[in-house]
């Protein structure tokens, strides 16, 4: 199976799990449906339409983490969608703490109606992921177990606004370091995909070792994909990606490749970038400068190659874990897509 019928054969699974969570939560209705403008089910004027919705990878390994333990996929379903939940509204804020104005080829919730409500909004979502995960009682799920997946969860979260807090301080920092960037990058993005596998993993078994695993395998990603996300957001097409391509260079933020380039480009090109990240506001023109350092660098290079060694870390925790069937062949096949995509 390929990367697409991966992805699309547990789509509509994970959609109708977080369609449930929203039954009954219908007023006031516009600020539900920005949740679902954002969610890929409704269009800008808030109409049924289909939109593109994401990849919905972290439920996806989530699912496919039980299922490689069980067999199933059923008692899964509601993390699943929890972690989704999550996910969503943590890029509602984000967009709104980074100014992006476009994501999933869409315009983003804040520039379509303002900053306070895409944070009620976001807000909004980020108790609909609690609703979610309660949803483990009806799928016979312990309450033991529930609290264990509800504190993950928690911490899963307070650990990603610990990461957004670096990444947004890091935009004014000059002494961040490549072992800074791998932390903040393992808390704003590398817990969530971590904890996919893992809540996968606990749900199914109450082997330590073999949760472990897992675990350690959906952290590797996280980090592979995070940094891959960053060479998008330098390299990619607008296009493909659905978000802006350049911004995070507009915004001063400390990525893998700019981090590479401030300690490895020539001495005048290493100038040229203390220049312009020394500015209070780059401009769109030094974009194409930062551009040309970073290419005379090699920094593209060298970001890609990093993401390929946590990748074949990920790959190592896959094989110790010793068991082959088809959702581990599938997550395996993930993992590959998540660090050479191109959206
Ligand atoms: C984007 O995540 C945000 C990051 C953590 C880099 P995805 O690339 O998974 O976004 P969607 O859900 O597929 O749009
Ligand atoms: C996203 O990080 C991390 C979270 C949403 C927590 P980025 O800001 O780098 O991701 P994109 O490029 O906007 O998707
Ligand atoms: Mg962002
Ligand atoms: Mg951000």
């Amino acid at each position: 199976m390929n990367v697409e019928e991966i992805l699309n054969e547990h789509l509509e699974m994970i959609d109708r799990e977080i369609k449930e969570v929203f039954r009954g939560h219908d007023f006031p209705e516009p600020l539900y449906a920005m949740m679902k403008y954002h969610l890929g089910w409704l269009d800008e004027s808030l109409r049924e339409a289909p939109q593109y919705r994401g990849k919905r990878f972290r439920p996806t390994i989530c699912l496919l983490t039980y299922k490689a333990l069980s067999g199933v996929y059923t008692k899964a379903l509601p993390a699943a969608a929890a972690i989704e939940l999550i996910h969503n509204f943590s890029l509602i804020h984000d967009d709104i703490e980074d100014m992006d104005e476009e994501r999933r080829h869409k315009p983003t919730v804040w520039k379509l109606w303002g900053i306070p409500q895409a944070i009620n909004v976001g807000d909004g979502m980020h108790v609909m992921a609690n609703l979610a995960a309660l949803r483990l009682k009806d799928a016979n799920v312990t309450s033991q177990k529930i609290v264990e997946v509800l504190a993950i969860l928690n911490r899963t979260i307070m650990r990603l606004c610990e990461g957004q807090y670096l990444d947004m301080s890091f935009e004014e920092a000059t002494d961040v370091t490549v072992d800074m960037y791998l932390d903040m990058i393992s808390r704003k993005t590398g817990a969530l995909i971590e904890a996919s596998t893992l809540v996968g993993a606990s749900l199914a078994t109450e082997d330590e070792g073999l949760i472990g695993h897992f675990r350690d395998f959906g952290k590797n990603i996280g980090i592979a994909f995070q940094i891959r996300d960053d060479i998008i957001g330098i390299w990619g097409e607008k296009g493909k990606a659905g978000k802006p391509i350049g911004s995070d260079i507009l915004r001063k933020k400390k990525t893998l490749p700019v981090l590479y380039a401030f300690q490895k480009a020539g001495r005048q090109d290493r100038q040229v970038l203390r220049g312009i990240y020394g500015k209070k506001r780059p401009t769109k023109g030094d974009v194409g400068k930062v551009l040309r350092v970073l290419e005379r660098a090699g920094a593209k290079k060298y970001s890609q190659g990093v993401a390929e060694r946590f990748e074949a870390l990920a790959f190592k925790d896959l094989k110790v874990i010793r068991l082959r069937n088809a959702s581990t062949e599938k997550l395996g096949t993930l993992a590959n897509f998540l660090v050479r995509r191109s959206f």
